[in-house]
């Protein structure tokens, strides 16, 4: 199976790295920077007689050599500063990634695209838009992020290990995002009955805010372990066909009662891609927040219709 990854920067060159020390595909890294994908690659390909993969890895700046590749991530685009929020990245990245997919179509048409670049869900929706493709092709990653943050959380404040806790984060990737608490549990013990509710709201608010805390910290990046380690998820589901159940950013057309909109709600990933969207119950608190979320979706679609009219 083949890989391809488009942008060599933080999240693409550790998503990269991870592809292929994991022997989940071969892997080909592409960035418009000249010299940077092919170093990059290069440096990873002299790991495997460390790591022990045998997975191959090249870079450049060409899209030829994508051809053929089963899912294509693309990262490429720019990260936020502290201070910024992800749909103040519309504009510059709008455009980058409409050139991206246009390549990607060129030579690989029947990719499964897989989106990682801000604001994610309107990424998504230009992906699918410029690319043609059916919903079932075309997905963003944030979900597996955000629940991962909040699984965490709940670890840390527990004291017990994330593994143990399952969670999960719907809505879209940015403020709006919906943490749902009434579902979540720990070893089968419901969070509501361990943690106090206003505690609960902390946490449910620092996971809201954890990728402005990681900006903050860095100052001059945004995450890309916890992002990296979530599309690398995706990607093993759909090239092992491994049926994984995690939210993703998808065209809604009716679940949920919400129409034409990307936003993260649980999905089974496997060789077709999106081969399920699973609608949970909500309780009239989540359902009302996660109708705005959808709402923010398609304020900032129209945003990028405007700026692309
Ligand atoms: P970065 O700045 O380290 O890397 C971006 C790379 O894209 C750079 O190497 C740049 O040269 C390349 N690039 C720019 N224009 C290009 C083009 N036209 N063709 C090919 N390559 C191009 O940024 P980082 O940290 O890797 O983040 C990338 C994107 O992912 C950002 O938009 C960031 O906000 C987003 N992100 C999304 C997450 C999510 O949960 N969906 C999580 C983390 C980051
Ligand atoms: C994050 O949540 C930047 O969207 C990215 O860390």
């Amino acid at each position: 199976m083949k890989v391809t990854v488009v942008g060599a920067g933080y999240v693409g060159a550790t998503t990269a790295q991870r592809i292929a020390e994991r022997s989940i595909a071969d892997v080909y890294l592409v960035d418009i920077v000249e010299g940077l994908a092919a170093g990059k690659a290069l440096d990873m390909a002299q790991a495997a007689p460390l790591v022990g993969h045998s997975s191959t890895i090249t870079g450049g700046t060409e899209y030829e050599p994508a051809e053929g590749s089963d899912v294509v991530v693309i990262t490429a685009g720019i990260a936020r500063k502290p201070g910024m929020s992800r749909d103040d990245l519309l504009a510059t990245n709008g455009k980058i990634v409409t050139g991206i997919v246009e390549e990607i179509t060129r030579v690989a048409p029947d990719a499964i695209l897989i989106m990682v670049t801000n604001p994610l869900d309107v990424t998504t929706h230009i992906a699918m838009q410029v690319s043609g493709q059916p919903r079932e092709r075309v997905m963003g990653m944030a979900g597996a992020l955000d629940t991962a943050r909040f699984r965490c959380f709940i670890g840390m404040e527990l004291d017990c290990s994330a593994a143990d806790v399952q969670a999960m984060v719907l809505g879209g990737h940015g403020d709006s995002m919906v943490p749902l608490a009434s579902s979540a549990t720990v070893g089968g013990v419901p969070i509501t009955q361990l943690i106090q509710p206003e505690r609960l709201q902390e946490i449910i608010q620092r996971t809201r805010d954890g990728g402005a805390e990681i900006v903050g910290l860095l100052k001059t990046a945004s995450a890309f372990y916890a992002p990296s380690a979530g599309v690398t998820e995706m990607v093993a589901s759909v090239v092992r066909d491994e049926g994984r159940v995690m939210p993703a950013s998808v065209l809604l057309q009716g679940e949920y009662g919400i129409d034409d909109t990307f936003l993260g709600v649980p999905v089974k990933l496997g060789a077709g891609g999106v081969e399920q969207i699973i609608e949970v119950e909500l309780s009239n608190d989540e359902m009302t927040a996660l109708q705005a979320s959808a709402e923010h979706v398609r304020e900032t679609v129209a945003a990028w219709e405007q700026l692309s009219a």
